[in-house]
C-alpha cells in the first residue's frame, strides 16, 4: 500500500517542480488536496488496508498531506512575490525630471498689499490682530464717539442685520475698543479687514472693501510719531521716498483728525489725471485718538495718547497695480485676479 503513497509524492514533486505560476499552484492544491484530490483518495484506500497496516498507512498519509500543504503554500508565496515584483518592473517609471503642466494659484492683489503691510507694521513692533465682520452699534459707533443721531453716522450706512444692533462693519475702527480692552496700554497694533457700506457701486464705490486700521498707544504720543510711521510704511510699501501733507479732517474719534496724503508718484507733484491735477493723493485719514475713545477702552487719557489712522486697502492696491476700476476686485475673474504677483 506504501507504494501507492509513493506514487502520488513522487507525482507531485514532479509537478510543483514544474509550476510557473501561483495560479498553478492553486490549481495543483486542488488536485492534491481537494475533496476529489489525491490525498482524499488514498485516505479513501484505507478501508481496503490490513488492520495492523492502518495505523502506519494513516500516518504515512498525514505526513505526506503536511508536506504537500507546505511545500504548496512556500511555493505560493514565492511565485506572488515574483509576480508583484514583475508588475513592479514593467510599470511605467517616475520621472520627476520631466516637465509638468500644472496650473498654480495666485493670491489676490488685496492679500499681497495686506501682507506687505503686515510684514512691515510687525518689522516695527506692531502686532496683526483679527476682529470679526459683524458688529455691534456700541463698537462699530458708540466707542467711537459717535453717539446715536449723530451726523457722522450718515455716511456710514451699512446692513443692519435682524438680530438686535448687530450690523456688517462699516470700518476697520469698529475693532478699536475690543483691542484696547485685549491689551491695554502700552499698545501697537494693526487690523486689516472687511468692511461694508450700503453704496451703489460704479468704478470708484463698492459695496465691500477693505481697509487697515492701525492704533499706537503709550506715553507721549504726538502727531510727530504719526508721521514718522505713516511716512515709513509708504516709503515702503511703494519702495521710494513720498513726500507726505496733513490735511484737517473730520472723525469723531480723532481730535486733531488729518486727512494724510502723498506727493503724487505718478507726476511727481506737477499734477496729471490720476491726481486730478493738484499733484496730490489722498490716502490715509488719521488723527489723535480722541480722550472719549481711550476712555471707552479703559485706558486713562491723562496718561496716554496715541494715534489711529485708517489705511484703504482696497485703495493702496488700486494705487499700486494701477486698477482703474475698483469692482475688479470682487468680481472673482480668474482672469484679471491671476495677474497680480507680489514683486
Ligand atoms: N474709520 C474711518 C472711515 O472709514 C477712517 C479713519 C479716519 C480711521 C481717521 C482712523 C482715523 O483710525 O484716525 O471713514
Amino acid at each position: 500500500m506504501n507504494s501507492k503513497v509513493t506514487e502520488i509524492k513522487n507525482l507531485f514533486d514532479a509537478k510543483i517542480s514544474s509550476v510557473t505560476t501561483s495560479d498553478n499552484v492553486e490549481e495543483l492544491r486542488v488536485e492534491f488536496l481537494g475533496k476529489k484530490g489525491h490525498i482524499a483518495a488514498l485516505m479513501g484506500e484505507l478501508k481496503n488496508v490490513p488492520n495492523e497496516e492502518k495505523k502506519e498507512f494513516g500516518r504515512v498519509v498525514n505526513v505526506l498531506k503536511q508536506e504537500i500543504e507546505q511545500t504548496i503554500s512556500e511555493k505560493k508565496d514565492a511565485l506572488i512575490k515574483e509576480e508583484q515584483q514583475k508588475i513592479i518592473d514593467s510599470a511605467e517609471q517616475y520621472d520627476e525630471s520631466l516637465p509638468y503642466d500644472i496650473q498654480t494659484g495666485s493670491y489676490h492683489p488685496i492679500t499681497l498689499v495686506s501682507r506687505d503691510l503686515e510684514r512691515i507694521f510687525a518689522s516695527m513692533g506692531f502686532s496683526i490682530e483679527d476682529y470679526s465682520e459683524i458688529v455691534d452699534d456700541y463698537h462699530c459707533f458708540e466707542a467711537l464717539n459717535i453717539p446715536k443721531h449723530h451726523p457722522a453716522r450718515d455716511m456710514q450706512d451699512t446692513y443692519y442685520l435682524s438680530t438686535e444692533n448687530q450690523l456688517l462693519k462699516t470700518h476697520t475702527s469698529a475693532a478699536q475698543n475690543a483691542i484696547m480692552k485685549k491689551y491695554g496700554a502700552p499698545l501697537r497694533a494693526i487690523f486689516p479687514g472687511r468692511c461694508f457700506r450700503n453704496e451703489s457701486t460704479d468704478a470708484s464705490h463698492e459695496n465691500t472693501f477693505f481697509q487697515m486700521e492701525g492704533i499706537m498707544i503709550d506715553k507721549d504720543i504726538s502727531i510727530s510719531n504719526l508721521i514718522y510711521f505713516m511716512k515709513t510704511m509708504l516709503s515702503e510699501v511703494f519702495q521710494k521716498d513720498v513726500t507726505v501733507r496733513l490735511r484737517p479732517g473730520f472723525f469723531p474719534f480723532v481730535e486733531p483728525g488729518f486727512e494724510l496724503d502723498i506727493k503724487c508718484l505718478i507726476c511727481g507733484g506737477d499734477g496729471c489725471p490720476s491726481c486730478k491735477n493738484s499733484g496730490w493723493l489722498e490716502l490715509c485719514p488719521c488723527g489723535m485718538i480722541h480722550p472719549n475713545v481711550l476712555r471707552h477702552g479703559g485706558i486713562d487719557p491723562e496718561e496716554y495718547t496715541g494715534f489711529a489712522f485708517g489705511l484703504g486697502l482696497t485703495r493702496l492696491a488700486m494705487m499700486k497695480y494701477g486698477v482703474k476700476d475698483i469692482r475688479m476686485f470682487n468680481s472673482g475673474s480668474l482672469k484679471s485676479l491671476s495677474q497680480f504677483k507680489n514683486e
